[in-house]
C-alpha cells in the first residue's frame, strides 16, 4: 500500500458524473483533504464532465459551496483556491463520441497550461449502465492509450449483478483497457480501520498464533445502518442488501480477516491471499441456502420512492458461512447486515472458545463468557479485548470487561472521506486496495447459490422487521440454532 510514497505523480483527475452526488460529497472533499496533507503535487488538476449545461465558473461555484457544507466549516480559502483554480469543466452526453473528442483537445490544454505530464486518472462515477459507453468512448478518442503518459480508470461499484453480468462488464472494459489500467473501488477498503486488520495481525506476534480453529470458536460480523435507502430506491429496489453490502464490503473485510499472511503487501500477493479466501468457501446447497441464509424487510419499504409496492428486495441479510481451509474448517463465519437497524455500525466480533475447565464450579459462577477481540470498523473506531475478572468482594464472582483501544483517543486524526487512500494510491499505481477481477468472480461465486434460490422462489413469504430493531427473529434463529448469540 501506499507507504513508501509520499506524493503522488502529477496527474489530471478526470470525473465522470462531476455533478452528482459522490463528487460532492466524497470526491473534491478528499481532493481537498489530500491538498491540505500536501499528498498532492503542484502538477495536479481536476476535471469534472457532466451532463447539466453550465459553464466552468458557475461549475466552479456549486463545487465550492457543496464542499464547505460536507467540510461543515470555511475552507481554508488558499487550499481551495488551489484546487478552484484547476478544475474545468466539460458537459455532454456519455454515449456521444463528440463529447470524448471536445475532453480530449480539454485536457491538452489544462495539461499544457498547468504544465502537467500527460497522466489522465478517469473516475467513472456515474450509474453502472453507463460504464461501458464511458470506456468505450475513452478507448475510440484514444483516450486509453498509454504512449505518453499512464492513463487509468477508477470503476465504482456495483460491479455486475451477478456473476455473469459482471464478466460482461469486464468483457466490455477490457476491450480497450489492460487489467493494470481497471481500479474497482471498495470504499471500504479506504477505511483506515479496514487497512488495519493487516496490521493488527501481521505486525504483532501476541494474535497470529490464535487466530485459526484451535481457539477461534466462531466470527461474527455486522454493517448495520440506522438509516432506510433514502433517495436511492430505484437502484437499491434492483440490488438488495446481499449485494450492496454482502458481495463486495463484508467479503472484503472477511477476506482481511481471514486471509494467510501474505509474502508481502505488494497488490498481487495480498490480494493473491485474499481471493483464495472466497476460493475456500464451499457452495452452498439449496437445502444450505432455505437454513443458513436469512432475508427480510423492513416495515414500510415497499412505500420508499422508486421502490416497487411488490418489493421482495432485501434490506436485511444474515448468513453463516464456512472458510475450508487449514485455518478456519470448521469455524462459522455469521455475517449480518440491514438498513434501518437500531444504530450505525460495523464490526467484526472474533470469539474465542470457553476456559477448558470449569474450575469456579463451587463458586456463584455458573457460567464463563468466552473471549472476544472486536474490530471495530465504525463508529468508535478502535479494537477491544473482552475477558473476565474477579468483582472485587469476598464473593466469587465474574465480570466481562473491555479493554480499549481507540483511534481518536490515540493518533487524534481528523476524520477523513476513506476515499483520500484510494485516490492516492490509483494516483501512485497500487491496485492493492482495489478488486481484481479474479476476486469479482469469486465474491458472485459464492452468493450465486443464494440469488438463484431467491430469483426461483416468487412466492414464499420475505419476513418483515420493524425499523429500529435488529432484524427478523429468524436471524437470531440462524446463529442461536448453533448455540451462540448475536453480540448487540
Ligand atoms: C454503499 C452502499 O456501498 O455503502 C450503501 O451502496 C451503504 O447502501 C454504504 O449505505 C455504507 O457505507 P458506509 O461507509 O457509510 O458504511
Amino acid at each position: 500500500m501506499s507507504s513508501l510514497r509520499n506524493r503522488a505523480d502529477p496527474c489530471i483527475l478526470v470525473i465522470f458524473g462531476a455533478s452528482g452526488d459522490l463528487t460532492r460529497s466524497k470526491l473534491l472533499p478528499a481532493i481537498f483533504n489530500l491538498t491540505e496533507s500536501g499528498h498532492l503535487p503542484e502538477e495536479f488538476a481536476v476535471l469534472g464532465v457532466a451532463r447539466p449545461q453550465i459553464d466552468q465558473d458557475a461549475y466552479r461555484t456549486q463545487m465550492r459551496e457543496q464542499v464547505r457544507l460536507v467540510e461543515g466549516e470555511p475552507l481554508e480559502p488558499d487550499k481551495w483556491k488551489r484546487i478552484e483554480d484547476r478544475l474545468s469543466y466539460v458537459s455532454g452526453e456519455f454515449n456521444d463520441a463528440a463529447l470524448f473528442e471536445r475532453l480530449k483537445t480539454t485536457l491538452g490544454e489544462v495539461s499544457q497550461r498547468y504544465h502537467i505530464a500527460p497522466n489522465y486518472l478517469f473516475y467513472l462515477a456515474v450509474p453502472p449502465d453507463l460504464f461501458g459507453a464511458v470506456a468505450d468512448g475513452l478507448a475510440a478518442a484514444g483516450l486509453t492509450n498509454e504512449a505518453d503518459g499512464w492513463r487509468r480508470v477508477i470503476v465504482e461499484k456495483p460491479f455486475g449483478y451477478d456473476l455473469e453480468s459482471a464478466r460482461a462488464l469486464n468483457a466490455e472494459l477490457r476491450k480497450g483497457l489492460r487489467e493494470s489500467q481497471i481500479y474497482r473501488i471498495d470504499h471500504y477498503l479506504g477505511k483506515e480501520t479496514v487497512q488495519n486488520i493487516m496490521a493488527f495481525r501481521f505486525a504483532n506476534g501476541i494474535f497470529e498464533p490464535i487466530w485459526n480453529r484451535r481457539y477461534v470458536d466462531h466470527v461474527q460480523m455486522t454493517v448495520a445502518e440506522d438509516t432506510g435507502v433514502g433517495k436511492r430506491g430505484a437502484y437499491y429496489d434492483k440490488a438488495g442488501a446481499l449485494r450492496d453490502i454482502v458481495q463486495n464490503h463484508m467479503f472484503q473485510v472477511m477476506t482481511l480477516v481471514a486471509m494467510e499472511p501474505p509474502i508481502s503487501f505488494g497488490g498481487e500477493d495480498v490480494r493473491d491471499e485474499k481471493v483464495r479466501v472466497l476460493h475456500a468457501v464451499p457452495p452452498l446447497t439449496r437445502d444450505e441456502v432455505l437454513r443458513h441464509v436469512v432475508r427480510a424487510q423492513y416495515a414500510g419499504y415497499t412505500s420508499e420512492p422508486n421502490v416497487d409496492p411488490k418489493s421482495r428486495t432485501e434490506t436485511c441479510v444474515a448468513l453463516r458461512l464456512f472458510i475450508d481451509n487449514w485455518r478456519w474448517a470448521g469455524v462459522p463465519f455469521y455475517l449480518r447486515t440491514g438498513k434501518r437497524l437500531p444504530h450505525r455500525v460495523t464490526e467484526v466480533a472474533v470469539q474465542f472458545k470457553q476456559a477448558p475447565l470449569m474450575l469456579f464450579r463451587d463458586t456463584p459462577v455458573n457460567a464463563l463468557s468466552s473471549n472476544a477481540i472486536v474490530l471495530r470498523i465504525q463508529p468508535n473506531e478502535g479494537i477491544s479485548l473482552c475477558f473476565d475478572a474477579k468483582v472485587p468482594g469476598p464473593l466469587e464472582r465474574l465480570d466481562t470487561v473491555t479493554m480499549d483501544f481507540s483511534y481518536a483517543e490515540h493518533f487524534k486524526a481528523e476524520p477523513t472521506t476513506g476515499y483520500e487512500t484510494l485516490l492516492f494510491d490509483a494516483m501512485i499505481g497500487d491496485q492493492t486496495l482495489f478488486h481484481r477481477m479474479d476476486m469479482v468472480e469469486a465474491g458472485w461465486q459464492v452468493v450465486a447459490p443464494i440469488l438463484d434460490e431467491w430469483k426461483n422462489d416468487t412466492r414464499s413469504r420475505v419476513p418483515g422487521y420493524e425499523p429500529g430493531s435488529w432484524g427478523p427473529s429468524e436471524a437470531d434463529v440462524l446463529i442461536e440454532r448453533d448455540g451462540r448469540q448475536w453480540r448487540d
